[in-house]
């Protein structure tokens, strides 16, 4: 069981858009039984909400429903899960923080960007602040990076 964990600031925008694409295929591969998804946002600005109108409208329009409820980064989540993906570099380092503090820290925290092979290192913006194009802009590059990081995931890497 591979146990994958989504981090933005808010789980509201990016990273619940991750986590539903993420499932959407696994099931479309018939493996969602080998894996553990879930989301978080390290800030507590949004704990209890499903995703933002603009961000469901958004993937609805792509043929993707969203569910989740947005929750809070917790430490426990190191041990939850092996790997943790963080939307930016500000996500990981605030992420990066709370695992200095652990004497057994198991989790992998990696950039989503790192499975985007023009642009990695660099951050998934945060489309919060921004108009609607911000939105199918970050579906684009969730779209691609969770193929990629599945694609990486299944060859086992
Ligand atoms: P997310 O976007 O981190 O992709 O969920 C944001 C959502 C809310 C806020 C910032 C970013 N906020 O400041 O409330």
């Amino acid at each position: 069981m591979r146990k994958i964990l989504f981090v933005c600031l808010g789980n509201i925008c990016r990273s619940p858009l991750a986590e539903g694409l993420f499932l959407q295929k696994l099931e479309q591969k018939g493996i969602r039984h080998l894996f553990q998804i879930d989301s978080a946002g390290t800030s507590n600005y949004h704990i209890g909400e499903l995703p933002d109108p603009r961000t469901r409208q958004n993937a609805e329009q792509n043929g993707l429903i969203l569910h989740s409820s947005a929750r809070q980064f917790k430490v426990d989540d190191f041990i939850e899960f092996d790997l943790i993906v963080a939307m930016d570099q500000s996500n990981r380092n605030d992420i990066l923080k709370q695992q200095s503090s652990l004497i057994d820290n198991p989790a992998t925290v990696l950039l989503m960007r790192d499975f985007d092979k023009n642009h990695p290192g660099t951050g998934v913006p945060d489309p919060y602040q921004g108009g609607l194009s911000g939105f199918q802009q970050v579906f684009d590059i969730l779209d691609h990076c969770t193929d990629n990081l599945l694609d990486h995931l299944v060859r086992g890497e």
